[in-house]
């Protein structure tokens, strides 16, 4: 889609907005599904926290993706959309056993990441199939919080406890049908994945009626022009070579799992806010929008780089600018930036703005959340709509007015 439809979105729908192109979501699925054709069953489990909208859901349904949840909640979003229980799968970190069961009761694929929660369940239901989510202690991902397979992260069961997860197996007779790890997010080096894949190979030997084996996700997509990104493609040629030899030496054709997040949907997503404010200070020129880390908090949560453009006026002479919100603490988007000249009242487009940009945002400062559009056939498709006071009131419960008075 071009900026001059990003433009006409944010005249049409007002601003902020986020807009996600639906051609680019299908053209990631197929790329990787391109990448790892030569492996006959490959299943692609979309990680829904990265953007949770029901339509966009039920784009990736319609594609055949399934589906990767980590909360009840979000299972239900994912049958709400339309997904067949058994093409989701439930991949929770420290929640109760309760919880466990229920999405149990869904007909849900169930991943266990601790080795008390697998002894409790193992014991009560030994004949549901269940997956385990393996630590396999590398350390890989963009950043800190989102490397989550070292050894002190609270993912996963450590691969150097798999005597004891294969006594516990033993002792309940439970039926464990795949192996699952997930390393982290942004992870640039595809060796990284093949190393971290051959641990996985190794653990799965322990296990004699594995139907799948889980690789997680963490490809790195660019974040600008010329970035560097997963190459997706060579992954794709040497994991199903040795994943296909793997196969062979198990006796067994299984089924290879990604569940990526931020590949299929990063970089479909813009976010639109308008320029309230150009402010000159003594060491910098803010641009202040109409929005805040309320709406996209990556840049102050992580330190992400969001490419910003001006998209109302492209072609503009490029000057500094600190790209900040409206929040009332520090609420910095972009430090120091070439963009092209800003007016008040300019449109500024945030790159990469599909995953972990809605799906984190919150009413802080009591501000709505933004309206989501999905750019389909040539045009836009509201499927969020803005907030308004009401959805603010919704679950308040005032005081009773007698009460106020005293
Ligand atoms: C278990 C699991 N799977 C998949 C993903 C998706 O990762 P990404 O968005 O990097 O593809 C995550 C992200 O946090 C995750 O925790």
């Amino acid at each position: 889609m071009q900026s001059k439809d990003l433009v006409h979105l944010a005249e049409q729908y007002g601003s902020p907005l986020y807009v996600y192109d639906a051609e680019k979501i299908k053209s990631q699925y197929n790329r990787l599904s391109k990448a790892f054709s030569k492996v006959n069953k490959l299943r692609i489990n979309y990680a829904m926290k990265a953007l949770s909208n029901v339509a966009i859901l039920q784009l990736l349904r319609e594609m055949g993706s399934g589906l990767d949840t980590v909360s009840i909640q979000e299972v239900m979003l994912g049958l709400h959309a339309g997904y067949e229980p058994d093409k989701i799968f439930y991949t929770p970190n420290g929640v109760s056993l309760e919880e466990i069961e229920e999405v149990n009761a869904m007909g849900v694929q169930i991943n266990i990441d601790n080795l008390s929660i697998l002894e409790q369940f193992g014991t009560k239901y030994p004949n549901v199939p269940v997956c385990i989510r393996i630590n396999p202690h590398v350390m890989a991902g963009g950043n800190a919080n989102i490397s989550v397979g070292h050894i002190d992260s609270k993912f996963g069961i450590s691969v150097h406890q798999l005597p004891h997860l294969v006594r516990i197996v033993e002792n309940t007779k439970m039926n464990i049908v795949g192996i699952h790890m997930h390393t982290g997010s942004d992870i640039l080096d595809i060796e990284v994945f093949l190393y971290a894949a051959e641990i996985l190979f190794d653990a799965a030997k322990s296990f004699k009626n594995l139907e799948f084996l889980d690789f997680g996700s963490g490809f790195k997509v660019p974040y600008k022009k010329d970035d560097i990104e997963t190459d997706i493609e060579e992954l794709g040629k040497k994991l199903s070579k040795r994943f296909n030899a793997f196969c062979t030496e198990y006796g067994k054709e299984l089924t290879l799992i990604f569940e990526p997040g931020k590949f299929l949907v990063s970089e479909a997503g813009f976010f639109l806010a308008k320029v309230n404010v150009v402010k000159q200070t003594t060491s910098t020129v803010f641009a202040g929008i109409d929005s805040g880390f309320n709406h996209l908090i990556r840049p102050m949560l992580y330190g992400s780089q969001h490419h910003i453009e001006n998209i109302s006026n492209p072609k503009g002479k490029e000057r500094f600018y600190s790209v900040v919100g409206y929040i009332c603490e520090t609420d910095t988007f972009a430090n120091n930036r070439r963009i092209s000249e800003i007016k008040e009242g300019d449109i500024l487009c945030f790159r990469n703005a599909g995953a972990y940009c809605f799906s984190m945002a919150s009413n802080y400062n009591s501000r709505y959340k933004p309206a989501e559009v999905l750019w389909m056939n040539g045009e836009g498709h509201l499927i969020r709509a803005h907030e308004t006071f009401e959805d603010l009131m919704k679950n308040q419960i005032p005081l009773p007015t007698a009460i106020n008075a005293e």
